[in-house]
């Protein structure tokens, strides 16, 4: 009989893809992917570290996959990601993981699996200077057909003190550009007709080759070229390396979305300093000022921590008042959740308590709701093209796709399909939504 794969993503866009890699590397050991944990002989938790409660949810689905084991003895249950890199054999101590890897061992898989038995169950967490998978081609696991991730580098060597992914994910190191192309020319080969670069920092992407070097800006001028049909997203960007030649390149191309997801974490110089985010607020604002100069109509969208340690009123209103200056089109927002062996974890206590971090949490996203809704508001009465994904989560009559500055639009229409290209005016809107007809 087939044997059959299982995984469930957590975290970030880049676990999606590393999913879609692991598919690919079991589907050559003969293992399909499945859909259903019941049919399952291999049930993995693709996991995150980022927050304590990113990883509470997964010890409760250890205990969910733990009664298929029970139900059908020889089930295998492994953890994979950013979560096993970082708990290890802690994971397998609980009796209920077979399997153990980290975001840089999984073409271990396969031998990992032939080597586990009931007793013994397998581990492999180490990390790498040069595993990209650059030459896996991923299982596409997205449910349209439209839109593909594609990881251009791996890990970071950035040094934010709240951070657990240096640690998961271990050093910076850019994947091969070619084959990043040849990716995106596939995918597009494919029917796809939106890719989106990801990185934890794709400002500091670089390849040197011979006397070449290749910058982000660069190869994101040659994804723009395969064709003015495929629209070029990517993710994420960082304030301080964010450069003008890469603002510069967006305006060059039509085809590049004019979207910049740039977290800005705090507003307040003190913090940003302990942050170890090596920028100011005037620094972060200046950069701001240019991408709107150069790219009139970007869409700006940030993430931020509330309640970082020793964060005062003044400081929580610092980051209110950059809120209110940015005028962001749309926010992740978290409160501070302390990651063990992180700089700040060994130096700085984590005091501010737990209620007045929500209320400042709530107090950003209230905040927040209403730039998100004046930034629709703007909106309404112009015309955009939308790449239709597909028909609207609320109501199936209606089709949904996004502006290029990733709006989500929704519009009655019976004739275009996922994949096409609409123009839409906009009527109105909710804080969340562009409401459109077709122009
Ligand atoms: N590479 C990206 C972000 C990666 S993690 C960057 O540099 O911005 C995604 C987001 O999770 C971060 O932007 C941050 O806002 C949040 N985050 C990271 N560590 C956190 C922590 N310890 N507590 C709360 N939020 C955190
Ligand atoms: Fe974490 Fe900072 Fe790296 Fe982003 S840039 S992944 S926040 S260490
Ligand atoms: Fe989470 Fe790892 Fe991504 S910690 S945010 S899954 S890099």
């Amino acid at each position: 009989m087939e044997k059959k794969i299982y995984i469930e993503t957590y975290g970030c866009q880049m676990n999606v893809v590393d999913s879609e890699v692991i598919f690919a590397i079991m589907a050559k050991e003969g293992y399909s992917r499945t859909e259903s944990m019941d049919e399952a002989d291999i049930i993995l938790a693709n996991t995150c570290s980022v927050r304590d409660n990113a990883e509470q949810r997964i010890w409760g689905r250890i205990e969910l996959f733990h009664k298929q084991k029970e139900k059908r003895p020889g089930v295998i249950v492994g953890i994979v990601g950013c979560m096993a890199e970082r708990l290890k054999d802690s994971l397998t101590d609980t009796g209920k993981v077979d399997l153990v890897a980290g975001p840089d061992s999984y073409r271990s898989i396969p031998q990992l699996v032939r080597n586990i038995t009931p007793d013994t169950p397998q581990i492999n967490v180490l990390l790498s200077h040069e595993e990209t998978y650059a030459d896996i081609v991923p299982v596409r696991t997205d449910k349209n057909g439209v839109s593909a991730f594609i990881s251009i580098m791996r890990g970071c060597n950035n040094v934010c003190s709240y951070c657990v992914v240096p640690f998961t994910r271990g050093a910076e190191r850019s994947r091969d550009p070619g084959t990043i192309l040849e990716e995106a020319r596939d995918v597009f080969s494919k029917g796809y007709k939106e890719v989106t670069l990801l990185g934890q920092n794709v400002d500091s992407y670089l390849w040197k080759c011979d006397a070449r070097t290749v910058t982000f800006a660069d190869l994101l001028e040659s994804v723009a070229e395969i064709s003015p049909e495929l629209r070029v997203r990517f993710a994420t960007n960082h304030p301080k390396d964010i450069s003008d030649d890469l603002i510069e390149a967006m305006a060059r191309h039509d085809n590049i979305c004019k979207h910049i997801h740039l977290p800005v974490q705090s507003g307040s110089n003190r913090l940003l300093e302990k942050m170890r985010r090596r920028y100011t607020r005037e620094w972060y604002l200046e950069r701001v000022r240019k991408i709107r100069e150069v790219l009139p109509g970007c869409g700006i969208t940030t993430d931020v921590i509330a309640g970082f340690c020793s964060e005062t009123e003044e400081d929580h209103q610092d980051t209110l008042s950059l809120f209110r200056e940015v005028g962001f089109d749309y926010a992740y927002m978290f409160n501070y959740s302390e990651r063990p062996g992180t700089l700040a974890a060994r130096k700085y206590p984590d005091d501010v308590p737990l209620e007045v971090k929500t209320r400042r949490l709530n107090e950003i996203i209230t905040l927040q709701n209403e730039l998100s809704l004046r930034s629709n508001q703007a909106e309404i009465g112009k015309t955009y093209t939308v790449l239709v994904e597909g028909p609207s989560k609320k109501n199936p009559e209606e089709l949904c796709g996004r502006t290029g500055s990733n709006k989500m639009c929704v519009f009655p229409d019976k004739v275009h399909k996922a994949g096409e290209y609409v123009d839409v005016t906009v009527t109105s809107c909710t804080s969340a939504t562009l409401i459109c007809r077709l122009a």
